[in-house]
């Protein structure tokens, strides 16, 4: 706990180096710093020095203040600052497929986000929307959140570390990635004050995105849908659907009469490496597989057990 929290101390420092004033910072981060200031083993100072990389609004404020602050829109924030107005967002956009086989629709539907005025104004310059890839004729849609800063270089959900991860889950179901179909609830990168770090998408952006990905999930038609993480899983059962994944992982429900199950996020899977989160997420993998009637092998099954 204490190294991740100096880890978290070391990039705050490395930060405020190279300029960067404000910074969002998880409530998670935030409270483990606060646990740090209080443990008496802690080195204070090191500790004061990443609170006071913290904008001071933040910094003097409660964990439910700080938890506020993180959830309002960066752009929003910076307006109330400035006293200017804030444009509200986009409606979603209406979808009409076009007839024609599921390629052909496939391509109209991707043209269409790739010239979606809304989705290109949040791309930042010289980088990409991120739509779709895969089997249009997939039994699995995996369904992720936004995409992060590989994905948003080369234009592919899940090409970074969680993809690599991805990849390695959907070869131990005995599947090669050109075989599924990956998706994501957002098209676009979640915008953030700084170049480092990842924020989930607002619950406006996903309402935008979502007629996209439900026009992907009509053309695929898959077996099942497995929802990637909590905002993923919000993003398809509702953000009031439930508060902790826990609530819901592993259980089948259906997205637009397709049967669903949420699991861990791979970047979660990649940060936490407890033995017993890889099994439970596998578990799920299991599930799935038992659906769509794949071969389940004994070693397939034993996967994460010792
Ligand atoms: N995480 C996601 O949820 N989607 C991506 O495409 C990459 C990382």
């Amino acid at each position: 706990m204490k190294e991740q929290v100096l880890a978290i101390v070391d990039e705050l420092k490395r930060l405020k180096g190279t300029g960067v004033e404000h910074l969002y910072v998880s409530g998670e981060a935030i409270r483990s710093l606060k646990f740090l200031k209080k443990s008496e083993k802690a080195e204070k100072a090191e500790v004061e020095e990443a609170l006071a990389s913290i904008p001071e609004n933040i910094r003097s404020a409660s964990i439910d203040d700080f938890n506020k602050v993180l959830a309002e829109d960066p752009d929003a924030l910076k307006a109330k600052i400035e006293g200017k107005q804030v444009p509200s967002f986009a409606k979603p956009p209406a979808v009409s497929l076009p007839e024609g086989d599921k390629q052909s629709r496939w391509n109209a539907l991707r043209d269409l986000v790739m010239g979606c005025t809304e989705c290109n104004k949040h791309v930042r310059a010289g980088y990409k929307l991120v739509f779709g890839v895969g089997n249009l004729d997939a039994d699995i849609f995996f369904c992720g959140e936004a995409p992060g800063a590989e994905e948003e270089e080369q234009g592919e959900p899940f090409v970074g570390p969680a993809g690599q991860l991805l990849n390695k889950m959907i070869k131990a179901m005995g599947l090669d990635r050109s075989q599924v179909y990956i998706g994501n609830i957002m098209n676009w990168r979640p915008e953030m004050p700084t170049r480092t770090g990842n924020r989930p998408p607002k619950p406006e952006e996903m309402a935008f995105c979502m007629p996209y990905l439900k026009a992907q999930i009509e053309i695929v038609r898959p077996k099942v849908i497995v929802a990637l993480g909590a905002t993923a899983t919000k993003g398809l059962y509702g953000q009031e659907s439930f508060k902790a994944l826990r609530e819901v992982k592993g259980e089948w429900r259906e997205f637009d009469g397709i049967p669903t199950i949420a699991t861990y996020h791979p970047s979660y899977l990649l940060r936490n490496s407890s033995h017993s989160d890889k099994r439970k997420a596998w578990e799920d993998l299991l599930k799935v597989m038992g659906k769509i009637g794949l071969p389940i092998s004994d070693k397939q099954r034993g996967f994460f057990l010792k």
